[in-house]
């Protein structure tokens, strides 16, 4: 059963970003105790296998974990980038097994594929905490919880947004052409992301033109946009998995001498995004760039925190536990917007 565990506002406090605009605070982290251990107490150890460096979201979740599993706080964490491949992070997790850690927590890359690896910890008896993406397993009980975001729901709420506002500014929805920059294809991100899309393209009559993939990189997200806009001449939508497939596709945009924007009409295209992390990607919101951001919650750190004492404490956490997400935009007129029966208020960000 879903269970939100968080109201998120904006992010962020990283290493090299500051909070990224006035009016917002950092997100909400869950209680948890940062009493320091008492001496003599031993220190809980925890292998973390992190997905990679990919993207400023990516960044900020990784010293999330590092500034919460601290030994002040009575942990040790081994910290392991497994740059993107799943094999790395298996042989993390082999490696973690040896060493006898108390728990494993892994962000996984994609879904499938963990079975073998997460039945040798069960065996080992050391319980397992997935963050951030799933895994597809044939028996949940090969890991102990997940938590993360709902990802088809950041989709289905950027839609929303986008049918609301060319309602209000009278574009027709079959007007609307979009190519879909995905993330890293088989990772839940993608799958939710790419879903929520291709489920609002069938109910509002727009095109999906395209779906390419952009591995949440900077740079694939530049290639991949400019090959697109020389493949279709009348794409007026790019839909940006995260904010730095964004950033390559604004600066593709540019080198194509079009213009980003929410301005159809007028010739601009519209770039939608997820994460809203980085300063940048709010200044980019703000200049008018990208048009609107579903914002996805690094901030995993504490939550995991929560959950390991919890078990420590032996209480049982929630299998799956869903972050709370706002939705951003500057364009003022449009403050709420509604998808399955349900309303959320869209988070202006002033000029
Ligand atoms: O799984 C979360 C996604 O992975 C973020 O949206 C993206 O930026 C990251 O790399």
């Amino acid at each position: 059963m879903k269970s939100v565990i968080s109201k998120s506002i904006i992010l962020l406090m990283i290493v090299c970003m500051t909070a990224v605009f006035a009016g917002c605070s950092a997100a909400e982290e869950p209680e948890g105790s940062d009493a320091a251990p008492a001496q003599g107490e031993e220190l809980i150890t925890i292998g973390f296998s992190q997905v990679g460096a990919e993207s400023d979201w990516r960044k900020a979740n990784s010293q999330s974990m590092i500034d919460t599993f601290t030994k002040d706080k009575g942990y040790e964490l081994i910290f392991e980038d497994a740059q993107q491949k799943q094999q790395n992070q298996i042989t993390a997790i082999r490696t973690f097994i040896q060493r006898e850690v108390d728990y494993i927590v892994v962000a996984p890359v994609t879904e499938d594929g963990w079975d073998t690896v997460l039945e040798e910890a069960k065996d080992a008896g050391i319980p397992v905490i997935i963050v951030d993406r799933q895994v597809a397993v044939s028996d949940e009980g090969l890991f102990t919880c997940w938590v993360g975001s709902d990802f088809e729901l950041e989709a289905a709420k950027a839609c929303a947004w986008l049918k609301e506002y060319c309602d209000r500014q009278r574009i027709k929805q079959d007007e609307i052409n979009i190519v879909d920059i995905q993330g890293t294809i088989g990772s839940s991100a993608q799958i939710g992301r790419s879903k929520g899309l291709k489920d609002a393209v069938r109910k509002n009559g727009w095109h999906l033109l395209d779906e390419v993939p952009g591995e949440y990189t900077q740079a694939k997200g530049r290639e991949a946009t400019a090959r697109m806009l020389a493949k279709h001449k009348d794409v007026n939508v790019i839909y940006c998995e995260n904010d730095n497939e964004a950033f390559g596709a604004l600066e593709a945009i540019e080198a194509a001498g079009r213009k980003a924007g929410s301005n159809i009409r007028a010739g601009e295209i519209m770039v939608i995004s997820f994460d809203g992390v980085s300063q940048l990607a709010i200044d980019d919101l703000r200049a008018g760039k990208i048009s609107c951001i579903g914002e996805c919650n690094p901030l995993h750190g504490p939550r995991v925190r929560k959950i390991i004492e919890n078990l420590e404490n032996g209480v049982t956490p929630e299998k799956y536990e869903y972050v709370d997400e706002d939705i951003f935009s500057a364009y003022e007129e449009l403050t709420e917007i509604q998808t399955e029966g349900k309303s959320y208020p869209v988070k202006i960000i002033g000029k």
